[in-house]
């Protein structure tokens, strides 16, 4: 194996513009794959070109779904020619590469076809706890195996499946997507009963192709089996606002910054962070413009406050999920952070707590680990060093953001990860620089 590369990020003394990110990698990946269900053709505009959600179009090529990718002026526009009545069996594993929605959602595709799927993914991937979607598929009726741990490959036998009613381990909109998938071709209703809110696009999404799914107050998902889906459909997918995240803490964190991210998901279970860094002081307007697809739409600035002390409960994780690493980077500039019952973050695409922690300690960050969180104090100004990505986009970007807050520059090993959810990050950074 070759070494991995080394990008070097050098302070910045502030970041200005306006611009667009890359689609949203959540969106992406249900879009394809519900069209993949619908009958006839969709059509896929600004489709993530991120690795991860490139993994979800080759493996429905692999399932015999017709797939189309044009690159247009804005982006890459995918056409999904889809197969209501079932897919094809494929002739080898799925590689569902460094891609846990991949691996999750399509599971629950899988769980109702007549035929036996094995899915594998990258070093990353086949470290991830897969049990949480196995134990209700195989409840269902489908047959899942797993290797020691509960972990990848994951080989899948589909077959009648009955409604139930599942109650997730963890709060995880992967889990409840998967279930939800395998409910529209199961007999009877099929219900998830989240223990805390998650991102819904799968919920959106399935009503923008024509299938009634129903919440309950008390937070009862719920899909009728036999549901058709409607084909036809022209999409468009929204800039992700994880991604935003990384220059939204940038932003908030170096003095005389402002940056505006246009056409961005506002989706209110994707936007604590900009209710967050409000809270630590930052400048954040946050305007939708319009709603597509049932996916509010609109922009984004953010611009330089006085960071504070900032204390994030257990309650607010599973809506900050992804944007805690960014957090992270924030409380490196000014102010503090301390986050408790996030254990989550040690099944993500790496164990996100250690790896983060030491990674910031390696610049010269004042930070604790805890089994379920970890806490930075800007007590001191970072130096800059040389980190590890752990071949994790999240912490490539988090390193990269906390590097223009240090004194000298930082090096960061694989930092080409940073792909798997926005392609183009390190230019996109150095455009910004004011
Ligand atoms: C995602 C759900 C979250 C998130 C991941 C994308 C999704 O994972 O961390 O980046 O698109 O449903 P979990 O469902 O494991 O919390």
């Amino acid at each position: 194996m070759s070494a991995p590369s080394a990008t070097l990020v050098h302070p910045a003394r502030a970041v200005r513009g306006t611009l667009r990110v890359p689609p949203d990698k959540s969106i992406s990946h249900r879009y394809a794959l519900l069209a993949s269900m619908a009958a006839g053709r969709t059509t896929i505009d600004d489709y993530s070109t991120g690795a991860d959600c490139l993994s979800t179009l080759s493996c429905l090529e692999a399932l015999g779904v017709g797939v189309t990718r044009t690159v247009t002026a804005t982006g890459v526009k995918v056409v999904v020619e889809g197969r209501p009545d079932g897919f094809a069996v494929p002739r080898g594993p799925l590689d569902c590469g460094n891609s846990g929605t991949t691996m999750r959602m399509l599971s629950g595709l899988l769980a109702s076809q007549p035929f036996t799927a094995t899915l594998v993914g990258d070093r990353s991937l086949s470290g991830r706890p897969m049990r949480r979607v196995a134990a209700p598929l195989t409840a269902m009726g489908a047959r899942v195996e797993l290797q020691e741990g509960g972990r990848p490959p994951l080989t899948i036998t589909g077959g009648a499946l009955t409604g139930i009613t599942h109650t997730p381990e963890v709060p995880s909109a992967q889990i409840k997507s998967a279930v939800l998938l395998a409910g529209l071709r199961a007999s009877g209703h099929t219900t998830v009963r989240e223990p805390a809110a998650t991102r819904d696009h799968t919920e959106r999404a399935l009503a923008a192709f024509g299938v009634e799914v129903t919440r309950s107050a008390d937070g009862d998902v719920r899909v009728a089996g036999g549901a058709r889906l409607a084909g036809g459909l022209s999409l468009l997918v929204p800039g992700d606002p994880s991604s935003t995240a990384f220059l939204a803490v940038a932003a908030a964190g170096l003095p005389g910054s402002a940056v505006e991210i246009t056409d961005v998901d506002l989706n209110p279970t994707r936007t604590a962070l900009f209710d967050v860094l409000r809270r630590a002081g930052a400048d954040v307007t946050t305007t939708i413009e319009s709603t597509r697809h049932g996916e509010p739409v609109g922009r984004v600035r953010v611009a330089h406050g006085a960071p504070a002390a900032l204390v994030i409960t257990p309650a607010e994780v599973p809506l900050l999920i992804d944007e805690l690493p960014a957090l992270a980077a924030l409380a490196t500039f000014t102010g503090s952070i301390e986050v408790h019952g996030a254990g989550e973050l040690r099944v993500k695409e790496s164990d996100r707590i250690s790896a983060l922690v030491q990674g910031l300690e390696r610049l010269g960050a004042d930070v604790d680990e805890f089994p379920d969180g970890f806490a930075v104090r800007a007590t001191r100004r970072l130096t800059g060093g040389t980190v590890d990505a752990h071949h994790d986009h999240r912490l490539a970007m988090t390193f990269a953001i906390a590097g223009l807050g240090a004194s000298g520059p930082t090096t960061i090993l694989g930092a080409e990860i940073a792909a798997v959810s926005f392609p183009g990050f390190f230019t996109t950074l150095d455009r910004l620089r004011a």
